[in-house]
């Protein structure tokens, strides 16, 4: 019995993996966590969305604004290993690429309130294209 416990044990640590066993999640993880959080009950709700539920979508829209905007005030790992003289450019567009999450969502919030349900999932698929270029391009590869 000890020996299958130890064997779990071990199988755990290799799965958790040595890089993230010591290393705490940064502010802006944290921000982006809360943001998958609010956005996936959202994409999960617009597959089949009910009138009365509206309350509780503008909670996760408020949510997923709130967090949005966190993040676009911190700086995204990857940051350092940008050369010094493209830094400043870099975090530009990473502020533009948060800009332009913080504007669809508050769009979402808007169609969302008027019921209108199409527009809604077209947004969330817009959102879905955005986070996938912002993470293309600043976050760090071993992301
Ligand atoms: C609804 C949209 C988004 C969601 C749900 C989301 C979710 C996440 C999650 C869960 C992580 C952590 C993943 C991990 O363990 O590495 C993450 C990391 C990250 N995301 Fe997003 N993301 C979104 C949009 C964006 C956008 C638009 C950008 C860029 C403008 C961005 C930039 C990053 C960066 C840079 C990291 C790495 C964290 C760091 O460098 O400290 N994300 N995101």
């Amino acid at each position: 019995m000890r020996s299958v416990l130890s064997i779990l044990f071990f199988a755990v640590l290799l799965l958790v993996g040595p890089g993230n066993v010591l290393r705490a999640d940064s502010p802006l993880e944290k921000q982006m966590n809360q943001m998958r959080r609010s956005f996936k009950e959202l994409k999960k709700a617009m597959e089949a969305p009910v009138e009365a539920d509206k309350p509780k979508y503008l909670g996760w829209v408020a949510d997923l604004k709130k967090a949005s905007e966190e993040a676009k005030t911190m700086e995204p790992e990857k940051t350092e290993k940008v050369p010094a003289g493209e830094r400043e450019a870099f975090l530009e567009g990473y502020r533009s690429k948060m800009a332009e999450l913080i504007e669809l969502t508050e769009e979402l919030g808007k169609v969302i309130e008027a019921g209108k349900w199409t527009e809604a999932k077209g947004l969330i698929g817009q959102i879905n294209q955005v986070q996938r270029e912002g993470h293309q391009k600043y976050r760090a590869e071993e992301n």
